[in-house]
């Protein structure tokens, strides 16, 4: 599917960041059944870093109203991106989300299609290439169609590990590479890349923090430069782009409406 010329843009603002992780939790539930609802599996990729981590333990903890709603038999969980890290590692996507969501829900082990942060950079992005062309059954130079791809955004205007003016960004046949990120301490990454996230069903931005805002608003309201703001590159082709933000990183958006609601449309 391409994408169309016009990006609608629907952004939602939670007060604080506990409050954006009990929305961003109330949104992976909705659209994990609606996914297994319409087409009997959920296929979802979820990036690290420090933001979902409370979501994850949200949908974790069985005394908040998500696990028990959540079709756990029929969910396969992806990652959007790893550091070229073993899973042990602290900085590991996989371990944060071992931690936080795996560990305290049902998910069998053929559930989990972990990228192999501890290989060669090369080999892992070939091996989770091959895991995805396996896992979606995909023939010949069909990109498979994640069910729900959550996404964050660094203050440098990146996302997954599609950073600023790094290899990945011009990246548009293979779905999965290695990334040399001479910019990051943990210098090489594994990450989809840009036009695989663009073919999902449904993406979405977890944003938080102060720090993100001036980006924010330079990725959707500023000049399309892709190389120095990764985060434009994402354009679903489902034509809608869906952010949950905290009031501290929506500070530059056009205000939100009364139920916290925002909207903007780009043009390509
Ligand atoms: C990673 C993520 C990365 C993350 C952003 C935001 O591997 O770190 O995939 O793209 O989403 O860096 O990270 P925070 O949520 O920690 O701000």
């Amino acid at each position: 599917m391409r994408a169309g010329k016009t990006l609608k843009i629907n952004y939602y603002v939670e007060p604080d960041p506990a409050a954006l992780a009990r929305h961003a939790a109330q949104y992976f539930l909705e659209m994990t059944r609606e996914a297994v609802e319409a087409r009997g599996r959920a296929r979802i990729a979820i990036s690290g870093g420090s933001t979902p981590t409370a979501t994850f333990a949200l949908l974790a903890d069985p005394n908040q109203p998500y696990r028990a709603h959540m079709p756990w038999d029929n969910l396969d969980l992806y990652w959007v991106d790893e550091r070229c890290v073993p899973p042990d590692a602290a900085d590991s996507n996989y371990r944060m989300t071992r931690e936080a969501l795996l560990d305290h829900v049902p998910l069998r082990p053929d559930q989990i299609h972990r990228i192999e942060g501890e290989l060669d950079p090369e080999v892992a992005a070939s091996r989770y290439e091959s895991e995805l062309r396996n896992s979606f059954r995909l023939e010949g130079a069909e990109s498979p169609r994640f069910d729900l791809i959550a996404l964050g955004m660094g203050p440098d205007g990146h996302t997954a590990s599609l950073f600023p003016e790094t290899g990945a960004l011009h990246e548009m046949s293979r779905l999965v590479v290695a990334n040399h990120v001479p910019q990051q301490k943990q210098s090489w990454r594994i990450t989809l890349t840009w036009p695989v996230i663009n073919n999902a069903s449904s993406v979405f931005f977890l944003i938080a923090g102060a720090d993100k805002a001036a980006v924010l608003n330079q990725v959707l309201t500023g000049a399309r430069n892709p190389e120095l703001l990764p985060s434009q590159l994402i354009w679903p082709a489902s034509g809608i782009l869906t952010l949950i933000l905290d009031q501290a990183a929506a500070a530059f958006l056009p205000a939100a409406d009364g139920e916290g609601r925002g909207f903007l449309e780009r043009n390509r």
